[in-house]
């Protein structure tokens, strides 16, 4: 449904996007994850046509975002980061009027809108003026506005930002619902929200694609597999009970085990974390040290590491500075966005253009230069 293929964005020196390449399939559920900076929304608005990418080529829905903007922007439903709406307007009179601007007719609008009231929750708010809305409800009407034209696509730009912690859960309920019959891309930096609503992450960092793959394989990227153990500190078997340094050492000898952390708890146990490699499995042997000790083990588990883990060394050191290039004066290149309309950009879009000084390929330059 959706084909990246080495986009490159570079907004003057800087670079946004460096040849970023990724495929989304159809009806799947697709986390775009990154720190701030790392190029979400440069992403996503290149793919809804908002943006022109310097360089590389995306095709959605077998249409090319350059040549053929409004084939594209058909079939994709978008809700922006920070989207802004008509505090004036009335919900329902938002609605026909984005239903409007679409070309849908009152017949299917009417249609349309007894499944949008009821996929986004909006049904006590439709006499509503927007300014009136909580941050929530206004989001709503964002996803209400994306789905009007039932579009098999959705790019939603971090939907759940600013919002409280229950309608962060509203929100993500609605987006699973929708997600049931269409291919969604969920840019964000709240990584439970990636793994609640989504079978497939990607992660950008500095620009770039780190990591690409179902959510599991994502987590095992880390290499490490995490085990909590509790072992009582007031009863034994035999003997006396540990204290927390026979504990510690004794787990540290474990074989495989890489390192041993000890853990917050009451007074009752002793709580390590001990990391073992990918792949690993130290259940047995941790549970044969405690019976050789006489030690009651309270509790043991398993963890493959945390996405947030992942995420965490995956984009450590995400800086501006690493992306600012130190162009020669005759690299830069001329102004661009002939293709592209720029009828719908808000004013940070306009702000963008009027940053964008180059097209070319700096690769397709580098060779161009070899030749020479
Ligand atoms: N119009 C612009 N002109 C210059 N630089 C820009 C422009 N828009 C974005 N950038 C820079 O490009 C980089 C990527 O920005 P982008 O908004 O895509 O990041 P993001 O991953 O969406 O971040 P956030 O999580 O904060 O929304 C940032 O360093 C940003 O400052
Ligand atoms: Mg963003």
């Amino acid at each position: 449904m959706i084909e990246a293929t080495g986009l490159t964005k570079r907004y003057g020196a800087y670079r946004a996007l460096d040849r970023v390449s990724f495929e989304v399939r159809r009806g799947e559920v697709v986390g775009f994850l990154g720190p701030n900076g790392a190029g979400k929304s440069t992403t996503m608005r290149i793919l809804t046509c908002y943006l022109s990418a310097t360089s590389g080529s995306v095709k959605v829905h077998g249409y090319d975002v350059f040549d053929e903007p409004l084939a594209v922007r058909e079939k994709i439903g978008y809700l922006p980061q920070r989207a802004q709406m008509y505090g004036e307007m009335g919900v329902l009179e938002y609605l026909r009027f984005v239903a409007d601007v679409r070309g849908i007719d009152v017949t299917s609008f009417n249609k349309r809108m007894r499944n949008i009231v009821e996929v986004c929750g909006l049904g006590t708010v439709l006499g509503k003026d927007i300014r009136q809305l909580s941050h929530g409800y206004r989001q709503r009407v964002g996803l209400g506005q994306a789905l009007i034209h039932n579009p098999p696509i959705l790019i939603l730009d971090e939907p759940t930002s600013d919002l409280d912690p229950n309608e962060k859960a509203e929100v993500i309920e609605y987006i699973k619902e929708i997600g049931k019959d269409r291919t969604v891309i969920l840019s964000t930096h709240n990584l439970a929200e990636v793994e609640e609503a989504c079978a497939r992450a990607i992660i950008i960092s500095k620009g770039r694609v780190v990591a690409d793959g179902a959510i599991d394989e994502v987590r095992a990227r880390g290499g490490r597999v995490r085990y909590q153990v509790l072992v009582d500190e007031k009863a034994a078997l035999r003997g006396t009970a540990p204290s927390s340094a026979d504990v510690e050492a004794a787990l540290a000898k474990i074989q495989g085990a890489i390192s041993v952390k000890e853990l917050p708890t009451d007074d009752r146990c002793h709580g390590f974390t001990l990391l073992g490699n990918k792949g690993s499995d130290l259940r047995g042997e941790i549970f044969k040290l405690c019976v050789d000790k006489g030690w009651v083990l309270l509790e043991m588990r398993r963890d493959i590491q945390k996405l947030e883990d992942v995420f965490k060394s995956l984009t450590k050191g995400d800086e501006v500075a690493d992306r600012l290039r130190t162009a020669a004066p005759d690299e830069d290149e001329e102004s661009e966005d002939e293709g592209l309309e720029d009828d719908e950009s808000e004013d940070e879009e306009s702000d963008a253009s009027e940053d964008e000084e180059s097209d070319d390929d700096a690769d397709e330059k580098d060779s161009k230069k070899e030749d020479a």
